[in-house]
């Protein structure tokens, strides 16, 4: 068999991320839903490349992720896609694709993998899915679970607030990881649970754990890239580690910019042919 790639970059792979694990070097990951910003960060040298239906949010200023349709994750994926030369991309598969039916989610799994080009795809839940998810898997995709705080359940739960304080969801939530492991999942995400909760499972399963807002003792971290960047400014959960405050270095250069125009000071002649 003959394999092309492109240039000699070492691309990321499951088996790479679980070496990782293996030998307890964290795992990166952000969010990215076009090419521009896909390119920034895989030159920076993340790992995980997550194309999340958060792009519902962030991209198309919905309330929820539940609008967002598999033709538009497909879009995103692709323009992702087109631009990463070392990352893992996972993407989302958006709610009402998978759920209680393993059929669709299979079909849904393909087209993200044949028209985006992506290399695995992510699904919230556990032992209700189990069914959608061993069938992506018999296709050769690679799956990420995500439990926790899952936001395409977000009108079961009704609010956003920390998952599994409780000992019986806590119970079922280590259930659940042990249940995503099992089926073959390469990774779980876990959202916004306690801590100690997070460190126990990624102690309990050996594939990798990557949490957003559960604590630092597991495999990795993600976040979305508009919220790090400080792009999106009135979402500001406790785990959020605000690392530049693009949206009014942005402002400042468009108003900047809008004032050179009513000045008459852009272009110059310089800048004119
Ligand atoms: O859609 C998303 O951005 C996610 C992360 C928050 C993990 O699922």
């Amino acid at each position: 068999m003959s394999v092309h790639q492109s240039s000699n970059i070492k691309r990321i792979t499951t088996h790479i991320l679980q070496e990782m694990k293996n030998r307890g070097e964290k795992i990166s990951m952000l969010t990215a839903y076009d090419f521009s910003m896909a390119g920034i960060v895989d030159s920076a040298g993340i790992d995980i490349i997550l194309v999340g239906d958060s792009a519902s949010n962030v991209m198309a200023g919905h309330e929820t992720t539940l609008p967002i349709t598999l033709d538009q994750m497909i879009y995103h994926a692709t323009s992702v896609v087109r631009a990463v030369k070392r990352a893992f991309v996972v993407v989302d598969i958006p709610f009402g694709s998978y759920q209680g039916n393993s059929s669709e989610a299979l079909r849904s799994a393909i087209r993200i993998m044949k028209e985006s080009g992506a290399h695995a795809i992510k699904v919230e839940g556990g032992s209700e899915i189990k069914e959608s998810v061993v069938r992506i898997l018999s296709a050769g995709v690679p799956v990420m679970g995500h439990l926790g705080l899952t936001p395409q359940s977000i009108y079961k739960f009704g609010t956003y607030t920390v998952r599994a304080k409780e000992e019986a969801e806590a119970q079922k939530l280590i259930e659940d990881a042990k249940i995503l492991e099992e089926c073959g999942c390469f990774a779980i995400v876990l959202e916004k649970i306690p801590a100690a909760l997070a460190k126990k499972v990624a102690e309990t399963v050996s594939i990798p754990v990557i949490g957003i807002g559960a604590g630092p003792d597991v495999d990795g971290q993600v976040l979305v890239v508009h919220d790090m960047l400080g792009i999106t400014q009135e979402f500001k959960p406790r785990f959020l580690r605000q690392y530049a405050d693009l949206r009014t270095t942005m402002t400042q250069a468009v108003e900047n910019y809008i004032t050179d125009v009513k000045a008459r000071s852009f272009p110059t002649e310089g800048e004119s042919y």
